[in-house]
């Protein structure tokens, strides 16, 4: 992929599989060959950890959306090969406030990547959970959002609210969502796998069945792909990788 394309993980519900995914896609991104990075814009750094780089307690997350900073300068390298990580900052928890106070503050987080566009083919935004100006400023700099969806038909109530948002934002960005954590014994599941992509254009029918491999990024700190490659997990986030970078 020749063109830099930013890509947020995002959803308004929390331990949906957010981290999880964006960890597994830009594994999947690098062993294509493109150069990635993830920047992790959750404070409580779950993805910074998965990737071995140590959280900064104060590394200026917000001077570098204010523009004071240059966002080169908060890269590391992590545990993945081809992976580049910007790590999660306590100060993020704040970080609301200063976009609130900035000027145009949903724009802030794109003029902040565009030095580094040219350096990095994919770029993998890891959201905090919830509708907050974190989120805008993502999928505002987003080309595409991929949507991490629990399986009951509830979970259309945050779809349209990811769905919402973008809207919010001018539309720009296309919507990945799948359903994942799935577990074929609940008849809830299988329904929501037989009905919601049928149902919901963007929804597609790629589902990441619940595993336990999906724990054990934790131990390995790596990605499913790197250590189970057969396995249904890392086969579903091999497809979704290539339904997003083709989205
Ligand atoms: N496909 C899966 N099967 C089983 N557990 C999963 C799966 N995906 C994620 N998990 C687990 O669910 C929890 C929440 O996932 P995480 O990716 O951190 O969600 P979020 O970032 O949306 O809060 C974690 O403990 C993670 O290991
Ligand atoms: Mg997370």
């Amino acid at each position: 992929m020749s063109i830099s394309r930013v890509i947020a993980v995002f959803s308004t519900k929390g331990g949906v599989g957010k981290t999880t995914t964006a960890v597994n896609l830009a594994w999947q991104a690098a062993a294509d060959g493109s150069r990635v990075l993830l920047w992790d814009l959750d404070p409580q750094a779950a993805a910074t950890w998965l990737l071995s780089v140590r959280q900064k307690l104060r590394g200026g997350a917000s001077a570098v959306l204010s523009g004071d900073r240059s966002i080169a300068k908060a890269v590391r390298e992590s545990s993945i090969d081809g992976v580049d990580v910007v790590p999660a900052d306590a100060t993020y928890r704040g970080l609301d406030i200063v976009l609130d106070g900035a000027k145009r503050s949903s724009t802030r987080l794109a003029r902040a990547l565009k030095p580094l566009r040219g350096d990095y083919d994919v770029i993998v935004l890891d959201c905090p959970p919830g509708a907050s100006l974190v989120a805008e400023n993502a999928i505002d700099a987003a080309d595409v959002v991929v949507a991490p969806l629990s399986p009951s038909l509830i979970s259309l109530r945050s779809f349209d609210q990811v769905r919402a948002l973008i809207a919010d934002q001018g539309g720009g960005a296309s919507l990945v969502a799948f359903l994942t954590m799935v577990d074929r014994r609940k008849k809830s599941h299988r329904e929501a796998v037989a009905e919601l992509p049928s149902r919901v254009p963007e929804i597609t029918d790629i589902v990441v069945p619940f595993s336990v491999l999906a724990e054990r990024m934790g131990e390995r700190h790596a990605a499913i792909g790197a250590f189970a490659p057969r396995s249904g997990a890392a086969r579903a986030y091999a497809a979704l990788w290539h339904r997003v970078a083709h989205a």
